[in-house]
């Protein structure tokens, strides 16, 4: 099983500009890559790392044991405000959220996520809580699920597949990752070998049974809240699903809002909380993705808290 290599890193130690003594939120740890690099480059502070996976948190452990200030929490980062405050942190210099999976959770076929190699359904990240992708996908309606695949994959024929999906899962047979891509395949039976959509297919089902948009919402409106004012935030997303949902929220905060009476004049100006540091997302480079494949879909977008 191979190891995950930290996406972006040069950009993310710059984007968070880690300052001496501050206090440092890593909101998906993972394989500890990042959080290493945060550590290293930390004097004197501290280091809030947290992954919603006990697995990843339990590796991380060993790997981040020789730096001090370095608190490592199996909990997911919608939750962040109340993570801090159980932690009698009020405001932090710096966070970062890599989302998505890391490769050592894509690689490993006990997980259930990928469909390369045969597992059971599970493909949750919290593996002490919630429905696994057998039991959600025993229970979804045929036009919900569709929905599903469409906009968390972008998968074009969702209904065919949906269909099959749910008629596969009544009769019995929706246990394994094979099962599922099998499922797929006789929705698609032209399509010679493995159709595309199998990737886009275990994409959705991933996003929908661990509601990962709307942790990151969560967890970005709240990073936003707890940064002290030049405090920068940091998120890499690796499918446009995930950047737009950065992309809007960032926009958002960082616009002057207007509060307008009944008849339309304006009531209240309420200033803008961020400023956007990245117009554009920031995407590797050749090289990085010559040795990361997987950096090839990454976004980064950075902002920094305002005064006020
Ligand atoms: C791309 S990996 C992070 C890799 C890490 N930056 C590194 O360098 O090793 C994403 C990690 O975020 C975790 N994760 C995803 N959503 C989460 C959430 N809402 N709360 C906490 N962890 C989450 C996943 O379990 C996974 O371990």
């Amino acid at each position: 099983m191979n190891g995950h290599i930290p996406v972006l890193a040069r950009a993310v130690l710059d984007g968070l500009r880690i300052r001496e003594g501050g206090t440092y939120v890593d909101g998906t740890v993972g394989g500890g890559g990042h959080a290493s690099l945060i550590a290293e480059a930390l004097t004197g502070g501290r280091l809030i790392a947290m992954d919603r996976d006990p697995e990843s948190v339990a590796r991380a452990q060993a790997r981040l044991a020789r730096f001090p200030g370095v608190t490592l929490l199996h909990r997911n980062y919608g939750e962040l405000a109340e993570v801090l405050r159980e932690l009698g942190i009020g405001f932090v210099d710096g966070i970062l959220i890599d989302a998505g999976l890391s490769s050592i959770q894509l690689d490993d076929p006990r997980r259930g996520f990928t469909f390369q190699e045969e597992g059971p359904l599970d493909m949750r990240m919290d593996t002490s809580q919630g429905l696994t992708a057998a039991q959600y996908l025993s229970h979804v309606r045929e036009d919900e699920l569709a929905e599903t695949l469409r906009s968390y994959g972008d998968v074009g024929p969702a209904r065919r597949i949906a269909r099959a999906i749910v008629k596969r899962s009544k009769s019995g047979a929706m246990k394994t990752t094979r099962d599922l891509a099998d499922a797929v395949s006789e929705s698609l039976d032209f399509v010679h070998g493995m159709p595309e959509e199998t990737r886009t297919v275990f994409q959705a089902v991933r996003i929908a049974v661990n509601e990962e948009y709307n942790w990151l919402e969560a967890g970005l409106r709240q990073a936003l809240d707890v940064l002290a004012p030049g405090g920068r935030l940091a998120v890499i997303a690796f499918h446009s699903g995930e950047d737009r949902i950065a992309k809007r929220v960032l926009q958002d905060v960082s616009r002057t809002k207007e509060i307008l009476w009944p008849d339309g004049r304006v009531r209240e100006r309420l200033a803008p909380v961020v400023r956007v540091l990245t117009p554009k997302p920031v995407q590797a480079d050749a090289e990085e993705i010559r040795f990361n494949p997987r950096a090839h879909s990454a976004r980064l977008r950075v902002a920094e808290r305002l005064e006020g």
